[in-house]
C-alpha cells in the first residue's frame, strides 16, 4: 500500500479500535509525505514502539516519528490543544523535532472544559464507558452549529462572547443533569488567552495542503482513529464513539473528495478486544480472556482501563470490509496467540436459532447473538523474528489463510511485535 497506484490511502481499524494502526501508519509513513488525522480527538491512544522507547499519541498522527513526514490534524477531529501541546512537549523533549511539520485545521472543533464536564454528566446516566475526553459533547456542539473552531480564535474577542453563552448553555444542562460541577466563564477565556499564541501559527487550511500535495503527486497517509464498530452510523450504537470512523469519514474530515482516495487498509488483531460497554459476541470465558489480556498487553492506553479480550469475529471483519470499502487488511498481535493449543474463530452467528452472517443493527439482539466457531489447532511456537510469510510455522499461516477467506479482503501485512521490524509484507 502507499506505491504508486495507492498514493492516497487511509488506514482504518475495522474491529472496536485499539487495532495497531498507530505501528501501520508508522511502517507506512516511510514511504509518506503527508500523514492527516481525520477524526475524532484525545480519545484515541496510538502506541508506537521505536528502540526501547514507547510513543503514545493521542491527537498527533503516527507519522510524526518520521523526519520527513508533514502531519496535518485535520477538519473533521475536535481537538483538545492544551493536550495537543503537551504531547508536543513530550516528543520535544523525546527529540523528536516538530517545527514546521505540524498543522492544524482551522476549521476543526475545539474541545474545552465544559465538554468533559458534560461528558461526565452523561455518563452517569447513560454509562457508555466512554473515554472522559469530552468528544460526544464537542461533536453535539459541532453538529449543533454551536462550536467554538480554531478559526475563533483569530479574533478573541468575538471567541470571548461565544464563550459566554456556551459556558451558560453547558451549567444549564449541568444543573439539568443533576451535576454539582459548574464550568467557570473567566477559566474558559483564560484558557482561550493562553491557547491563542501557539495554536494559532499552527493553524492551516489543511484540505488545501492535501490537496495540492496530492496534485504535485506525492503521497497522503489518512490516519483513521477508534474502529469500525465504534464508528456513529456503523457500530454498535449507542456504544460507539460521535464521529464516523470509516473510511467515507475521511474524505470529510480531512477536507478532500471521495475521488482521490484510492487504497483503504483495514487493521484487525488476530483476535478481538473492546474497551467501554456494549455488547463482544466473542468475548473469552475465562482463563482465555485474562490470558490474552496479559499477553497481549491489553489496557487503553488513553484510561489505563482492562480492555475485555475475546476471538477473532470474522463477521465483524466482513461488516468492517464492506462499510469501509477494504482493499487490504493488516493483521496484528498474531504473536500473541503463539502459545495457545486451541484457537477458536468465529465464522458466523446465531440469532434466535438461524445463522446470521451479517451484523444486526439493534445493539440488542447483537447482544444474544451465538457466535458459531470454528476450532484452529495451534502453532506452539514463536512467530515474533518471522519477516516473511514462510517464516511462519504453518498452522499460523493456515490460520491466517483462514482469516483471510472469512474476511473477503487479501492480507497485505502480519504485525508480529511491537517493535517498528516485527512486520510481514505480504
Ligand atoms: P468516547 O469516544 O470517549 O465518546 O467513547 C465512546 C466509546 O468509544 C467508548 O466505548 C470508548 O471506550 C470507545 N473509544 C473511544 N476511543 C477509543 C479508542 O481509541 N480505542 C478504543 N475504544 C475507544
Amino acid at each position: 500500500m502507499l506505491d504508486a497506484k495507492t498514493t492516497c490511502t487511509v488506514v482504518v481499524g475495522a474491529q472496536w479500535g485499539d487495532e495497531g494502526k498507530g505501528k501501520l501508519v508508522d511502517v507506512l509513513a516511510e514511504r509518506a509525505d503527508l500523514v492527516v488525522r481525520y477524526q475524532g480527538g484525545a480519545n484515541a491512544g496510538h502506541t508506537v514502539v521505536i528502540g526501547d522507547k514507547q510513543f503514545i499519541l493521542r491527537q498527533i498522527p503516527s507519522g510524526i516519528l518520521h523526519q520527513q513526514v508533514t502531519c496535518l490534524i485535520g477538519n473533521g477531529v475536535v481537538v483538545e490543544p492544551e493536550n495537543l501541546f503537551a504531547e508536543l512537549d513530550q516528543l520535544r523533549e523525546r527529540g523528536i523535532d516538530t517545527s514546521g511539520r505540524l498543522f492544524v485545521s482551522d476549521r476543526a472543533h475545539l474541545v474545552l472544559p465544559y465538554h468533559k464536564l458534560l461528558d461526565a454528566a452523561s455518563e452517569r446516566s447513560q454509562k457508555l464507558g466512554t473515554t472522559g475526553r469530552g468528544i460526544g459533547p464537542a461533536y453535539e456542539d459541532k453538529y449543533g452549529r454551536r462550536g467554538i473552531r480554531v478559526t475563533d480564535l483569530r479574533r478573541l474577542e468575538c471567541a470571548k462572547d461565544l464563550l459566554e453563552d456556551r459556558v451558560a448553555r453547558a451549567n444549564r444542562l449541568l444543573e439539568m443533569m443533576g451535576s454539582g460541577e459548574r464550568a467557570r466563564l473567566e477559566d474558559h477565556v483564560r484558557l482561550l488567552e493562553r491557547l491563542a499564541p501557539r495554536l494559532l501559527p499552527l493553524a492551516a487550511d489543511t484540505g488545501l495542503l492535501v490537496h495540492r500535495a496530492l496534485r504535485e503527486g506525492r503521497r497522503v497517509l489518512l490516519e483513521g482513529a477508534q474502529g469500525a464498530l465504534l464508528d456513529v452510523d456503523h457500530g454498535t450504537y449507542p456504544y460507539v464513539t460521535s464521529s464516523n470512523t470509516t473510511a467515507g469519514g475521511a474524505a470529510v474530515g480531512a477536507g478532500i473528495g471521495p475521488t482521490a482516495i484510492n487504497g483503504v487498509l483495514g487493521v484487525v488483531k488476530a483476535y478481538t478486544t473492546r474497551v467501554g460497554n456494549g455488547p463482544l459476541p466473542t468475548e473469552a470465558e475465562s482463563p482465555f480472556g485474562e490470558r490474552l489480556r496479559e499477553l497481549g498487553g491489553e489496557f487503553g492506553a488513553v484510561t489505563g482501563r482492562p480492555r475485555r479480550c475475546g476471538w477473532f469475529d470474522a463477521t465483524v471483519v466482513r461488516y468492517a470490509a464492506r462499510v469501509n470499502g477494504l482493499t487490504g487488511l493488516a493483521v496484528t498481535k498474531l504473536d500473541v496467540l503463539d502459545s495457545f493449543a486451541e484457537i477458536p474463530v468465529g465464522a458466523a452467528y446465531r440469532l434466535d436459532g438461524d445463522r446470521c452472517e451479517e451484523m444486526p443493527a439493534e445493539v440488542e439482539a447483537l447482544g444474544r447473538v451465538q457466535p458459531v466457531y470454528e476450532k484452529h489447532r495451534g502453532w506452539q511456537q514463536p512467530t515474533g523474528t518471522a519477516r516473511r510469510l514462510a517464516d511462519l510455522p504453518s498452522g499460523a499461516r493456515a490460520y491466517l489463510d483462514r482469516l483471510e477467506a472469512l474476511s473477503g479482503v487479501p492480507i497485505r501485512y502480519v504485525s508480529v511485535g511491537t517493535r517498528r521490524d516485527q512486520i510481514i509484507e505480504v
